[in-house]
């Protein structure tokens, strides 16, 4: 039978069965998702199904205990975001991509508030939880301080927004450097020790934020995750990005995945990195998100009693000259206190 023959008889049949048309239109969406299940989904961009209006959404309270009731200002950009440019990654681990979370000028001025205070990036030992130096973790960086300026409480109101999860259970951002040739070996965000545990229980989130956009290499590497071996490969890929599903930094890009299920398990398929720069450098926002109040417990902690700090370099940074350099993080504000407080000599115990 030649095409045309075969056209006209399934129109005719078409007329007299329309119903074979539903079941025609059908079966390949069923095949399709099969293929996908267990691969990288994605979500259609702008299809009414599988998106919401967030200028319909208001926040009505984040601890209804106590009664008050917080509005986020409705369509205000700073507390808003379009669902439009969210893209899911992945299930195992959740994770979404945002187009365009920061303006240029968001980023800009992020690295131009960091850029003179960065230092060597530590890590925190698995047993005591005590930072230190190692070859795993070879960028530099810094801390904000919560709201240190208007632009940076916009983006972490904008942040709660999109996570669904308060300001409080956020530490303040990190902002990262990466030079030629560094990197972050892979790693959970969720700690093993039990003094980080401590603050805030587990990091449930973690939301990276591109500054800049990088020629080659910094790619962030999700080594476990289930869309590591359906995503093309592609030239542009650094090696490293081949080993797991990849996301390659964009300025103004933000990256949220979570490090514990649903049930509030550990997710080792969040196992992540920061792949060497091979080509221009990469700066990166972080903001890690607790399962409690992060905010409530450095308090406690600050208020418990003993006059301490809480990072190991505080007494080298104050000899430097920290506590006058960079006092919203050594000392702290009236609104929060910061992390070297004891070297500083800004309490007594
Ligand atoms: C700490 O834990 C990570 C991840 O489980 C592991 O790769 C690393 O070897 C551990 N480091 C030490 C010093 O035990
Ligand atoms: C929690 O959820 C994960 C992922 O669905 C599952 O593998 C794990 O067995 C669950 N654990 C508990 C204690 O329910």
């Amino acid at each position: 039978m030649d095409l045309r023959c075969f056209l006209a008889l399934s129109l005719c049949l078409l007329c007299i069965f329309p119903h074979l048309a539903h079941s025609r239109t059908r079966i390949p969406v069923l095949l399709e998702q099969k293929k996908t299940e267990g691969s990288v989904i994605r979500l259609r961009r702008g299809a009414s199904s599988a998106t919401f209006d967030p200028t319909r959404v208001s926040q009505l309270s984040w601890r209804p205990r106590e009664g008050s009731v917080i509005r986020l200002r409705r369509g205000a950009s700073s507390a808003t975001f379009d669902p439009t440019r969210v893209s899911q990654l992945s299930w195992r681990p959740r994770a979404f991509l945002h187009k365009g979370f920061l303006s240029e000028e968001e980023c800009d001025h992020l690295i131009e508030i960091a850029k003179d205070k960065l230092e060597k990036s530590m890590v925190a030992d698995n047993e005591s939880g005590q930072s230190m130096e190692s070859e795993v973790r070879t960028s530099s960086g810094m801390f904000l301080l919560k709201a240190q300026d208007e632009i940076v409480a916009n983006i972490e109101a904008r942040i709660a927004a999109w996570t669904f999860l308060p300001v409080e259970n956020g530490e303040s951002i990190q902002i990262l450097h990466y030079e030629h040739g560094q990197k972050y070996e892979p790693h959970f965000d969720y700690f093993q020790d039990k003094t980080n545990q401590e603050l805030g229980g587990h990091r449930v989130a973690t939301v990276l934020m591109y500054l800049s956009n990088v020629e080659k290499g910094g790619e962030t590497v999700f080594p476990n995750s289930e869309g590591k071996l359906s995503q093309p490969k592609d030239d542009d890929m650094s090696d490293c990005a081949k080993d797991g599903y990849s996301v390659k930094p964009h300025k103004g890009d933000a990256l949220l995945f979570f490090s514990l299920h649903p049930n509030a398990t550990t997710d080792p398929s969040s196992l992540h990195g920061s792949c060497p720069v091979i080509e221009g450098e990469k700066w990166s926002a972080t903001k890690w998100i607790h399962v409690r109040s992060f905010e409530k417990s450095l308090i406690k902690r600050a208020t418990g009693g003993v006059c301490s700090d809480e990072n190991d370099n505080c007494p080298v940074w104050a000899k430097a000259g920290e506590c006058k350099k960079n006092p919203t993080y050594m000392i702290g504000t009236e609104g929060l206190l910061g992390y070297c407080r004891k070297s500083c000599k800004a309490c007594s115990s």
